[in-house]
């Protein structure tokens, strides 16, 4: 079963993010069914490392877009990618120095994810379709 299971609920209706979203969440569902699985650390540390990749790759996107709409929350959005990037840094390096990869540490990614996008995506989020419906 699934850490996490995609829904509605936390979507922005911004199809490009959404999907990104569900593909972070997919991320995080393929490193539970690898630490789950009992595949080898060489295996798990890949999946940690291409999840990592594909976070990064997703926060450059989401500033970029808050960019191009002057979106006035970006700097204290952007410290919060910052700040979960350097814990998904720590997590990686405490992997490959022999630490499991806990239950504790997968439900942590989930949340976090999920608090975000409810909540300081949401931001964005609204000052967008905000400003589309202005025109
Ligand atoms: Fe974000």
């Amino acid at each position: 079963m699934a850490i996490f299971e995609w829904d509605d609920s936390i979507a922005l209706g911004i199809p490009a993010i959404d999907e990104q979203h569900k593909a972070l969440f997919d991320w995080v569902n393929t490193l539970n069914e690898a630490v789950r699985d009992g595949d080898g650390s060489e295996a798990v540390g890949e999946v940690i490392w291409k999840l990592i990749t594909y976070v990064t790759e997703h926060f450059c996107a989401e500033e970029r877009l808050m960019i191009s709409c002057n979106y006035p929350g970006l700097v204290a959005h952007r410290n919060e990618h910052d700040q979960f990037v350097s814990r998904l840094r720590e997590i990686q390096v405490n992997f490959i120095d022999g630490h499991e990869m806990s239950k504790k540490i997968l439900d942590f990614m989930v949340d976090w994810l999920v608090c975000h996008i409810k909540g300081t995506d949401q931001g964005y989020s609204r000052f967008i379709h905000a400003k589309a419906e202005k025109g």
